[in-house]
């Protein structure tokens, strides 16, 4: 598993301490494989250091070595960004360890944290200072704040709060010449020029390494109220959220679509979780949140639902009537990804359209892979709010889940085609990685690849940055 000189081991090993450069293979192993097991890389080792001036002398001795550079967060990525080659050649640079929240600025409202501290840590640290850091993703308990920077994370209140890119006002940043850039700014204006922090947002580890960050912090939300409304179609699903907008605006945080059969894959594995409104085709998950009191909330809140089921646009609704019984709706969504993973292999896909294009986007997919693929199964949930679809295909019951992925790449074309007919995105907020590289170059103008290639070589010269991810 692990190749390479001794020497370089060594000068590593000065740079963050032995114990901090990992070679064992029972050591290295999980930080080689991706979380759906689909990639599977080598590496001369995994390293560890415990400050940015340590990362930063870390990229010296691999650039003097021309050894390349995988940043690792919490190896949560869906698209193989944070895998290693199979050339062995490679370091596997892990931000785990710059783990502190170095202070919180309240009459600012912002965080500074460091690359390595988990999402959830985030959350938990703006809450215990009254605040609420509102990036939220199902896997917040292992991924890292650098991680979700380098993806652009979305997750599930993209609705309200934007992106991970409109969350962050400051970088500190180990660029390819090992030289820390601190761009640590705590500033919600600030026009000097080219806004630098936002090349190494989405850029997954090929521009620089993150090592810290300053975010923005919100009001803490006093009022919430989350809801799963049973609709007949995509275009009830879409008529329900123009209603929400309309009777809530922007206290409208999180709109999920679920289908039934990706909510039965996730109850088959969690046969805890309720089924509160069940033997419907399509299901939608409602959050909405508000600074002002409960009791009012959950009555606006249940007056739009009400003209939406008299209206015949939901069937029925299931309004969460305490925070256990609210968890357990979301836990319906946010297992469902680890649940498919149970299920075997699926083809992934991660688009984004604008939503008044998504009822149309489903029928002709639907048909187009039906013709291609019988039988095979579509598995579809996202933050349709946000106009983001996961929309996954898994073998027909009784095929062979492996064999099936032999098919990946036609199941793509037909999907982005369709994707890319409609003005849409072929991945809305996982990223491109080693995944959806060839994807790239089929849908991106070759003057956005252009641009990309000429940003990589006057930031990475070397092109020692994660080689063969993105481009
Ligand atoms: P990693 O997987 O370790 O790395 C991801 C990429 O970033 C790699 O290219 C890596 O090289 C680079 N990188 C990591 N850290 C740094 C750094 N400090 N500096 C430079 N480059 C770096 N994503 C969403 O957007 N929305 C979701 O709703 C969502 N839900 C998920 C649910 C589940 C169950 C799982 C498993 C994943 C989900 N994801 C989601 C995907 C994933 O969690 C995100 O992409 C997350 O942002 C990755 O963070 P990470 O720390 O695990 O990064
Ligand atoms: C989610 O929204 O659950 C994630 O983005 C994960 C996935 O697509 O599997
Ligand atoms: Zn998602």
């Amino acid at each position: 598993m692990v190749h390479g000189g001794a020497n370089v081991r060594t000068r590593l090993s000065a740079a963050v301490g032995a114990a901090n450069v990992l070679t064992e293979p029972s050591d290295v192993d999980p930080f080689l494989t991706d979380w759906r097991g689909r990639f599977h890389g080598r590496a001369v080792a995994v390293v560890r250091p415990g400050s940015a001036a340590e990362v930063a002398e870390v990229v010296r001795v691999c650039r003097e070595e021309q050894i390349p550079i995988v940043a690792q967060g919490g190896n949560t990525g869906m698209c193989g960004g944070a895998t290693p080659d199979e050339t062995g050649h490679a370091v596997v640079l892990s931000l785990t360890r710059l783990n502190r929240v170095r202070g919180i600025d309240t009459d600012n409202a912002t965080i500074t944290v460091e690359a390595g501290v988990p999402l959830a840590q985030v959350q938990q640290a703006a809450a215990d200072a009254g605040f609420h850091f509102p990036l939220s993703l199902a896997s917040e308990g292992s991924c890292t704040i650098g991680g979700n920077l380098s993806t652009n994370a979305g997750g599930t209140a993209v609705l309200r709060f934007g992106n991970t890119r409109e969350l962050v006002l400051g970088l500190e940043v180990v660029l390819a010449d090992g030289r820390i850039w601190n761009g640590l700014r705590a500033l919600r204006k600030d026009n000097t020029g080219y806004d630098l922090k936002q090349l190494f947002v989405g850029a997954e580890g090929t521009l620089g390494i993150i090592t810290a960050a300053v975010l923005k912090l919100f009001p803490k939300p006093l009022a919430r109220v989350t809801a799963l409304a049973a609709i007949a179609d995509p275009e009830g699903a879409v008529a329900l959220l123009r209603l929400l907008k309309r009777g809530l605006s922007d206290r409208l945080v999180g709109f999920e679509l679920i289908s039934a059969l990706a909510l039965s894959i996730c109850r088959k594995h969690h046969p805890d979780l309720p089924d509160p409104v069940p033997g419907h085709p399509w299901y939608a998950l409602v959050q909405v949140d508000d600074s002002g009191t409960s009791t009012a909330l959950n009555e606006q809140v249940e007056e739009v639902f009400a003209e939406a089921v008299e209206s015949s646009i939901a069937r029925d609704v299931a309004i969460a009537q305490s925070h256990e019984q609210a968890q357990a709706l979301w836990a319906l969504r946010e297992n469902i990804s680890e649940s498919q993973r149970r299920e075997g292999p699926n083809i992934k896909h991660d688009i984004s359209l604008p939503v008044s294009a998504i009822p149309d986007f489903l029928r002709a997919s639907e048909q187009a892979l039906s013709a291609a693929f019988p039988g095979a199964q579509l598995v579809i949930f996202g933050h349709l709010g946000d106009g983001n679809l996961h929309y996954n295909l898994a073998a027909p019951p009784g095929e062979d889940a492996q064999r099936f992925m032999d098919n990946a790449t036609r199941a793509n074309h037909i999907v982005h085609d369709l994707v890319a007919e409609r003005g849409g995105s072929i991945s809305a907020e996982h990223g491109i990685g080693q995944l959806k590289r060839e994807e790239l170059k089929r849908y991106k103008a070759p003057v956005e690849l252009d641009l990309m290639r000429a940003i990589k070589q006057a930031l990475d010269p070397t092109g020692l940055l994660n080689p063969g991810k993105v481009l």
